[in-house]
């Protein structure tokens, strides 16, 4: 049905929870032998970040971690998301395990376990080692699938027994597309080619890790976290609809065909090796990803993109992002000859231009699950507003509250469908460092009163949201009022 005319409750165990990632929350970035990420390093160039903004101090939640994880607590949060920093454990990427890095995540887990609180840990969130982008280029270099591995391995011997979910990488399709073809993220690399290279070793290193995480942690789940956009066409013209599809393969199928099969799309395939961008393959190299397939999907759900049809000649290419908060300051982006995004006049926009569709969620769990047949955890969701601290620290956030309200039906709808839902993690539990847009794009249930100038002694203070997803979690999903 499309439309039901009862909807099925939440599963039991059902793991109601928040996400964060290590370098938008923790600070503390040259602490305890910590090394130098890439992240650190580029948010140094002038001009890179919204005014200058880095994560430095962050929410400070390295040295605030206790007072976070009570809030959880507080909030009666199932499941917490959060990721390690490479830097924290190995500072250069490989050689020596630093003891210091080990220990700040054994508290963290020790503290959750403690509030009954399900870790997720995330093995990458976007911040390589700065000494392996310098000595062999990072993710541009096959050798970055045995420094993961090792890594990711020195993780799971430490953690496995405590920590049963696991996810991979974290929106692999963003970094890659951020960092190789818009430059708006490390290395600030323009180059289709290379971008595609790089997917491949990022897919390799994805599936070695999940190989090796069978031995360790038998027991325990593991999956990457796509950053899964649907695609939809504009109209019903045949031009647009095939114009949607191809966006869907190569815009997404194209790593989660991967993820879950070990293989490429068949059409997007040719595409890019009729026009020289397809990656190099080695022999050995199917067989590993077919060795390595995940658990369950990650999904990070924020909006559907509407697609049209793009002329050859004349066609729209390269966009613009808006980090600024100004409304309608986002271009339209494409691919001549294969499609271009359009604005949907049907969806309402952030004050970012991110589309507002919930029903988009329910496209997606929908897709993924007829596509791949694997469970799904949601990773992230979430809206990203301006808040206003009200006087006697309140902060009345409804339109948080209406988005992610709408969204929970979604997810409940998907369940009647039959989609197997593992859990769901709210971007973000405290306010946090958005890469680009500096602290004013908030996403916490917790107001962090941190700020890109002027007075913050990071504080928190609970938002009308906090309350209101309390009650969620404490009825299993059936008040939503
Ligand atoms: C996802 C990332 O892309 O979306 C997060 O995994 C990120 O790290 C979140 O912060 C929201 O994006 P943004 O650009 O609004 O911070």
């Amino acid at each position: 049905m499309v439309i039901h005319k009862t909807l099925l409750p939440f599963p039991d165990g059902f793991l109601w929870g928040a996400a964060s990632a290590a370098y938008q929350i923790e600070g503390s970035w040259d602490k305890d032998g910590k090394g130098v990420s890439n992240w650190d390093q580029f948010v140094r160039i002038p001009g890179k970040t919204f005014k200058g903004t880095t994560g430095d101090v962050a929410v400070d939640h390295y040295n605030r971690y206790k007072e976070d994880v009570q809030l959880m607590a507080e909030m009666g949060m199932k499941a917490y998301r959060f990721s390690v920093a490479w830097t924290r454990i190995f500072p250069s990427g490989k050689g020596q395990v630093n003891e210091k890095g080990l220990e700040f995540y054994d508290r963290l887990i020790d503290e959750l376990k403690a509030n009954n609180i399900e870790p997720v840990l995330t093995l990458y969130h976007w911040d390589l080692p700065q000494n392996l982008q310098d000595e062999y280029g990072g993710w541009e270099s096959r050798q970055i699938v045995e420094d993961f591995t090792n890594y990711s391995v020195e993780l799971f011997k430490r953690f496995g027994d405590r920590v049963k979910y696991w996810v991979s990488l974290n929106e692999q399709n963003i970094f890659t597309m951020f960092g190789y073809r818009m430059a708006a993220h490390p290395p600030g690399v323009k180059d289709d080619k290379l971008f595609y290279q790089v997917n491949h070793h990022a897919n390799l290193a994805n599936a070695s890790v999940i190989k090796e995480f069978r031995k360790y942690v038998p027991d325990g789940k593991i999956g990457p976290s796509f950053a899964y956009s649907p695609a939809y066409a504009l109209t019903s013209k045949p031009g647009d609809i095939l114009a949607a599809e191809a966006a869907e393969e190569l815009n997404n199928h194209w790593w989660m065909d991967v993820y879950a099969w070990g293989k490429y799309p068949k059409a997007a395939w040719n595409y890019l090796e009729q026009n020289g961008l397809a990656p190099t393959i080695e022999e050995g190299d199917f067989e590993l990803l077919r060795a390595g397939t995940p658990d369950f999907m990650g999904l990070n759900y924020y909006q559907t993109t509407t697609y049209e049809e793009n002329p050859l000649v004349g066609g729209v290419g390269a966009g613009e992002m808006n980090t600024t908060g100004k409304k309608g300051t986002s271009k339209d982006t494409g691919i001549p000859g294969m499609f271009k995004t359009v604005e949907n006049p049907n969806l309402e926009r952030t004050d970012w231009d991110w589309n507002i569709d919930p029903q988009g969620l329910r496209i997606a769990l929908r897709r993924i699950t007829n596509r791949y047949h694997l469970p799904i955890l949601i990773s992230e969701n979430g809206l990203g507003a301006f808040d206003k601290v009200e006087e006697g620290d309140i902060v009345n956030d409804d339109y948080r509250i209406d988005f992610i309200r709408a969204h929970i039906k979604a997810i409940q709808e998907a369940i009647t469908d039959g989609v197997e839902m593992l859990g769901y993690c709210v971007w973000s539990f405290t306010d946090l460092l958005s890469w680009l847009n500096g602290f004013q794009k908030r996403y916490g249930f917790v107001y962090v009163n941190q700020h890109e100038e002027g007075e913050h002694d990071l504080r928190r203070i609970k938002k009308k949201s906090f309350y209101w997803y309390k009650e969620v979690i404490e009825t299993n999903g059936e008040n939503l009022s």
